[in-house]
């Protein structure tokens, strides 16, 4: 959070700018060159940095009532989960490189995101396979499943230390503290935010955090051939406290707006009170994108497709067909689809148990 603060109003972009269009971050002038998506406030932008031609993304998000918006709490907490995973070292999750926020004369503020350019994403590779009626060699889907996997095992398994919390207790930031992780977090549902509120005597202390909308179009794929996890805007703690209808509600809005239906467990299409939700959402979401690496799309979509199915409904009764002869895939590999794709969440396996599941599988086809 430090790095994030000391640099806001350090530097003002000048953007928009009709006659070049660039943006300006820590001294640094990259040149737009295409707008790459947008979605409500925000919008990613395929840049190229006048330092050194290299191609980056920045995503800017507008949040016209300033700290009072939504789009503002949602950016804070999305960069902080940029910033949460970077002591692991892993390759697997996306980090942010630089951010600013921009306080406009108007009260409103402007958020700029600096990001790695990825060319693509799995979702292109599934796109290309299906368009030439191809498929992904078995060995293929482990080694991006795999990586996956490991990226999901570092959030499912975060823990932070007593320094932390006792750092996070103490931070003034003033705008942030309001929000926390809120966004998946009903109002009300009592998880405690900061930590406990005595210094804990352990050295840390798990909380698992989930990345609530993995799909084959949130793994983009490295320059060195290595799967990565984007999208951090919906990452949350994972475990969440249904105690009654509102905070049901509540939830089922948030998953509906945040995690994208044919890769969304059953159990945030239907919230139900007297329940937890936990990082088991993401063991549903591997398991209709290893469907997918195989057969193209998400199970349910294939349902749809083949059969006219309702989607939502197929979900909630986790109806989905496993191809004629595994589509020529291992049993082993269908299984695996067969175990995350279980409507109990806790019927289905840890992370860590599908990580070792996947390696043995690829150890032993490598035979
Ligand atoms: C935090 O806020 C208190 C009072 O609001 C202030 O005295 C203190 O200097 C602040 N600490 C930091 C690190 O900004
Ligand atoms: C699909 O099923 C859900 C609930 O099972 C229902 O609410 C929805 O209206 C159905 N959609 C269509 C298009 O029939």
């Amino acid at each position: 959070m430090d790095i994030l603060w000391s640099i806001v109003g350090a530097c003002l972009p000048c953007f928009p700018d009709l006659s070049s269009p660039s943006v300006t971050i820590k001294d640094i002038k990259y040149r737009i060159v295409k707008l790459l998506g947008e979605g409500g406030f925000s919008y990613v932008y395929l840049v190229k940095s006048n330092n050194d031609n290299a191609p980056y993304a920045i995503k800017k998000i507008r949040c016209p009532f300033g700290s009072n918006d939504e789009s503002y709490k949602n950016s804070i907490k999305e960069i902080k989960n940029y910033h949460r995973f970077v002591k692991f070292g892993t390759p697997y999750i996306i980090q942010s490189i630089e951010e600013v926020i921009i306080n406009e004369p108007d009260g409103s503020k402007s958020i700029y995101i600096l990001l790695p350019y990825f060319e693509k994403s799995l979702q292109d590779i599934i796109n290309n396979l299906v368009l030439n009626d191809d498929k992904m060699p078995e060995d293929e889907i482990l080694k991006v499943f795999i990586g996956i996997c490991r990226g999901l095992k570092v959030m499912h398994n975060y823990k932070t230390t007593s320094d932390e919390q006792r750092h996070q207790q103490h931070d003034n930031a003033s705008t942030t503290s309001t929000d926390e992780e809120g966004l998946l977090l009903p109002p009300g549902s009592d998880d405690d935010e900061d930590g406990p509120t005595n210094i804990p005597t352990e050295l840390s202390e798990l909380i698992p955090y989930a990345h609530r909308d993995i799909k084959p179009a949130n793994v983009m794929i490295s320059a060195e051939g290595l799967p990565v996890l984007v999208d951090l805007g919906s990452c949350s703690k994972a475990r969440i406290k249904i105690r009654n209808r509102q905070q049901a509600l509540t939830l089922q809005d948030i998953a509906q707006e945040h995690c994208t239906l044919p890769y969304r467990a059953p159990e945030l299409l239907d919230v139900v009170k007297n329940s937890e939700i936990t990082e088991k959402t993401d063991i549903w979401s591997l398991g209709c994108l290893l469907y997918a690496c195989c057969f193209g799309y998400s199970p349910f979509e294939k349902l749809e497709i083949e059969q006219g199915a309702n989607i939502s409904l197929a979900i909630s009764q986790g109806k989905f067909l496993i191809p004629k002869n595994n589509g020529g895939y291992s049993s082993e590999l269908m299984d695996i689809i067969n175990q995350c794709l279980k409507l109990n969440p806790d019927k289905r396996p840890t992370i860590d148990k599908l990580l070792d599941t996947a390696l043995e599988l690829s150890r032993k086809s490598n035979y």
